[in-house]
C-alpha cells in the first residue's frame, strides 16, 4: 500500500509542476481582465488582445520602470516579478488566436 501512496505523490507532485507555467499566465491574465477585455471588445482601455508576446512584455516592463507614464500600469507591472511579466505576456499574447 505505501509504496502506491509515494508513486501517486510523485506523479501528483509532477504533474502539477509541469502544470505551473500556463496557470501563472491564466491567473495573472485574470487580474488583467478586470479592466482590459480578453475578448478583443473595446471599452475605453486599450485591447491587449493582438499585440504579441514581445509587445506585451516590452510594455510591461516600460511600465515597471516608468519609462512609459501610466499610475494604473506602473502599480500593476510593479508587482510582477520578470517569470510572471513573461508568463502572463505569453498567455494574453496566445488569447484570442
Ligand atoms: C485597473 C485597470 C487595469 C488593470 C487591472 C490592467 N491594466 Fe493594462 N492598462 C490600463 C490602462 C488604463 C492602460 C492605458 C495606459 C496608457 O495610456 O498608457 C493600460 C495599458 C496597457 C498596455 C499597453 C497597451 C498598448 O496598446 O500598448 C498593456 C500591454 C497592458 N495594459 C497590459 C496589462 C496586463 C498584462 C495586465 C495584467 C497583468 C493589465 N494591463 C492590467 C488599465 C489596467
Amino acid at each position: 500500500m505505501r509504496p502506491a501512496i509515494a508513486a501517486g505523490l510523485v506523479l501528483l507532485v509532477s504533474q502539477s509542476g509541469a502544470a505551473a507555467e500556463p496557470d501563472q499566465g491564466a491567473q495573472l491574465a485574470a487580474t488583467c481582465a478586470s479592466c482590459h477585455r480578453l475578448d478583443g471588445g473595446g471599452t475605453g482601455i486599450p485591447s491587449i488582445i493582438g499585440l504579441g508576446e514581445e509587445r506585451l512584455k516590452s510594455a510591461l516592463l516600460a511600465y515597471r520602470a516608468s519609462e512609459r507614464p501610466n499610475h494604473i500600469m506602473h502599480a500593476i507591472a510593479l508587482s510582477l516579478s520578470d517569470e510572471e511579466i513573461a508568463s502572463v505576456a505569453r498567455y494574453v499574447a496566445a488569447q484570442g488566436k
